[in-house]
């Protein structure tokens, strides 16, 4: 599948009749917020796990040395927290073209902290997009992150504002937490 998401985004849901629908965001979308939204809401998914194994051409790195952002990945038993919004169709428009990089939208179950349920989307880059880099050691990763950076900054800002945010919302994310160390740990010996 080509890296470019948009026209098949697009082609993917027909929202008529639709008012507001939520968006689960479990990366930057938790964090980097320029879209409106109705309500927003700490949520969680289920059966699928955090992991920086997407390329960014676009947003974080370039097409000649791309860096590295979350996706998700299916896990059985493993909860993501994130970040739900309450949003108008209409804010696909702009978020399709944002996220173009390799993601596509996905229904998802979604439960919120009070124990109640609801159904939106969710931006998930699957490994069959061109964009797509998989698995690596957290440190190799970290290395990666912390020597990229694109159009939107470097890539470790990325990771650390969106560790940050996880803390925030009191999600245990050990994977995000891993790559965060090492990337301190390298800034703190120089
Ligand atoms: C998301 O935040 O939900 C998708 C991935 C990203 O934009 O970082």
């Amino acid at each position: 599948m080509a890296a470019n998401t948009i026209e098949h985004n697009r082609s993917r849901f027909n929202f008529e009749g639709v008012e507001a629908i939520w968006l689960f965001g479990y990366g930057s979308l938790i964090y980097k917020v320029d879209f409106p939204f109705l309500e927003k809401r700490p949520a969680t998914i289920h059966g699928w796990a955090r992991r920086f194994w997407q390329g960014s051409h676009d947003h974080r790195g370039t097409p000649e040395a791309p860096g590295r952002v979350v996706t998700l990945v299916e896990q059985p038993g493993v909860a993501c927290k994130g970040m739900a919004y309450r949003v108008s169709p209409n804010v696909f428009e702009y978020l399709d073209v944002r996220e173009k990089n390799g993601y596509l939208r996905f229904r998802t179950p979604m439960t919120f902290e009070d124990g109640s349920h609801a159904e939106g989307l969710v931006y998930i880059a699957t490994e069959d997009n061109e964009a797509f880099l998989g698995h690596a050691p957290e440190p190799d990763i970290a290395a990666q992150i912390a020597g990229s950076a694109g159009p939107s900054g470097p890539n470790s800002e990325y990771l650390l504002r969106l560790a940050d945010s996880l803390r925030q919302l009191d999600a245990d994310c050990p994977h995000t937490f891993a790559i965060e160390a090492c990337i301190r740990g390298s800034s703190v010996s120089g």
